[in-house]
């Protein structure tokens, strides 16, 4: 499979591959060898479907499915800031709010009690600028990461909560159910790969706070670790095209969206694939914790 490179820390583009008619026993097991290797795939000019995304996203492992409809129907979620009626503009608080917590750098799902695999993400609608995608390898970050900083993470354990993230854009709209339906959630800092072996920093804007420590200091070595991690030139910026799909491991990558005049739309169909315990899981949960301790 021919590929080429979109960073010196991680990534790829995948040419000459038709996603919608990858199968189990074709090209699939190249493509998942290539996103255990290099955190991110991009296939440009592929023209899927809602359904072709499920059928390519279902290779990897089980849908990521927060949706609770009453028939158990899923709908292939959309980041969009287009409402019903073709209006332009967030339709809700809640929708406006996770647009802007979108913008803050961050690992999708680390709040559930199953976090995700992967996201894999299509544009369909794009304005005429802005509204690129940032993303950065938190495994070559461990792996530059200062001895001292190593010391300090090799063990610890980051408690992860939605509402935090939200939180951090307007506190009162972070109490809503959305954000607070799931118990609190730890995870070792550390993420290895049973495939490579490779070690990456598993960080997010929902961790409030590190396993043992009080909450500033807790708050404060996260944020080391976000500057760390995401310095300007660590950074890969993916400026769409319709057509485009990116896959991302959220097991080694930290990604963001960017702004855009939002009197234009801008539509990406969006799935998480849950990991599973072939992918790690079972090494994340500390055996036992102190909780974040009080100042
Ligand atoms: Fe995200």
């Amino acid at each position: 499979m021919r590929t080429l490179p979109l960073h010196a820390d991680f990534g790829v583009e995948v040419l000459d591959i038709n996603l919608a008619t990858v199968t189990t026993n074709g090209a699939y097991p190249a493509i998942r060898e290539l996103f255990e290797r290099h955190s991110l795939l991009l296939f440009r000019a592929q023209s899927l479907t809602d359904d072709d995304l499920l059928r390519v996203a279902r290779l990897f492992g089980p849908i990521e499915d927060r949706q609770d409809t009453p028939d158990g129907s899923f709908i292939v979620p959309k980041i969009s800031n287009r409402q019903a009626h073709n209006k332009l503009g967030p339709a809700s608080d809640a929708q406006l709010l996770n647009l802007k917590a979108n913008m803050l750098w961050h690992t999708d799902s680390t709040f559930l009690p199953i976090p995700a695999l992967l996201n894999i993400i299509t544009a369909r609608v794009l304005p005429s600028s802005g509204g690129q995608t940032e993303l950065v390898s938190t495994r070559a970050a461990w792996k530059r990461l200062p001895a001292d900083l190593k010391a300090r993470v090799a063990d610890a354990v980051l408690w992860h909560r939605f509402a935090h993230s939200r939180s951090k854009i307007d506190p009162t709209l972070a109490t809503h159910e959305l954000f607070t339906r799931w118990d609190d959630q730890a995870w070792r800092a550390l993420w290895r790969n049973p495939v490579t072996g490779e070690d990456a920093l598993y960080l997010a804007s929902h961790a409030y706070g590190v396993d043992g420590m009080s909450e500033q200091e807790g708050q404060e070595l996260i944020e080391v670790l976000f500057d760390f991690a995401t310095q300007p030139e660590r950074i890969y910026a993916h400026a769409w095209d319709v057509g485009d799909v990116l896959i991302w491991d959220e097991r080694a990558t930290l990604h963001r969206g960017t702004p855009w005049p939002y009197e234009e739309e801008r539509t990406l169909a969006s799935l998480c694939v849950s990991v599973t315990d072939s992918d790690g899981l079972p090494a994340m949960k500390p055996a036992t914790t102190q909780g974040v301790l009080a100042s």
